[in-house]
């Protein structure tokens, strides 16, 4: 699929994403804190990549749907054991629809996906989406870093990531806080060559992240610092915003 906004994140980082990001989170601690929140379900997952958050809510018997722009992406979570109880399509999850409008007890987007989606408008349009998908009393869960400004010096940074006899890698990012946009090249040096993994995205504070909620009738419900329900402090690295759907 054509990329969206201006992050082609699935496509680019689907061959290695797996092996980085499978054990990123404990993941019966995920899935617990969503099945508790989802209740009965149906579930819909916005970004569900290869799966990783997706196929253990499933395998706990919640039916769950999935967006993804990337069929990279998809191709790998269809390939692995439990998917076929998953229904998932390749779309964009600002504006497609799946399952019944109105249906869904939670709707999730996790790991900063909402950051790749675009700038604010288009990130505003995702909110709205999942308030279409929700029955009222639902909840829309974010989870996503919190930018820290303190890392970059004059609007840069450079961080090695990997120092081996035959691999050097490092990641080099440029700010524009203006726009809020931070890109990024992961590079990777080997005796082969040189690879390069790209990643665009407008990052959003907490207070900015509830005001998309309100515009699009949601409120926030609680906000934790991690998947175990750890309060949210100014110290915080992680947001998990829950928010609710207060109208229909
Ligand atoms: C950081 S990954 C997260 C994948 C999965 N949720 C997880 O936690 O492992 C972001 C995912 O969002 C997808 N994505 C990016 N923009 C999208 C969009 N506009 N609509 C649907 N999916 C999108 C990417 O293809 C990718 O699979």
């Amino acid at each position: 699929m054509a990329k969206v906004g201006l992050s082609n994140f699935g496509d680019d980082w689907a061959y290695i994403y797996d092996e980085l990001f499978q054990d990123r989170d404990d993941l019966s601690v995920v899935s617990e804190t969503l099945a508790s929140l989802a209740g009965d379900g149906p579930v819909l997952e916005f970004g569900i990549g290869t799966g990783r958050l997706a196929l253990p809510l499933a395998e706990r018997g919640l039916k769950v749907y999935g967006i993804d722009n990337s069929e990279e992406m998809l191709r790998r979570m269809w390939a692995k054991p439990g998917a076929d109880k998953i229904t998932a399509i390749i779309g964009d999850c600002t504006k497609d629809s799946i399952g019944e409008a109105g249906a869904f007890s939670l709707v999730f987007i996790a790991f900063t996906t909402l950051f790749l989606l675009g700038p604010q408008d288009v990130q505003i349009e995702c909110f709205k989406n999942a308030a279409r998908h929700l029955r009222k009393g639902g909840v829309f869960v974010v989870e996503a870093f919190v930018h820290d400004r303190t890392r970059f010096h004059q609007w840069q940074e450079v961080v090695t990531t990997k120092v081996g006899d035959n691999v050097v890698g490092f990641r080099v990012g440029m700010l524009d806080p203006v726009n809020q946009v931070l890109r990024t090249q992961h590079i990777e040096l080997t005796p082969d060559g040189i690879k390069f993994r790209p990643n665009w995205l407008r990052y959003v504070y907490p207070s900015e992240m509830d005001l998309m909620a309100r515009l699009a009738g949601m409120r926030l419900r609680e906000r934790w610092s991690s998947w175990s329900r750890a309060p949210f402090t100014a110290e915080s690295s992680t947001q998990i915003g829950v928010y609710e759907k207060v109208a229909d």
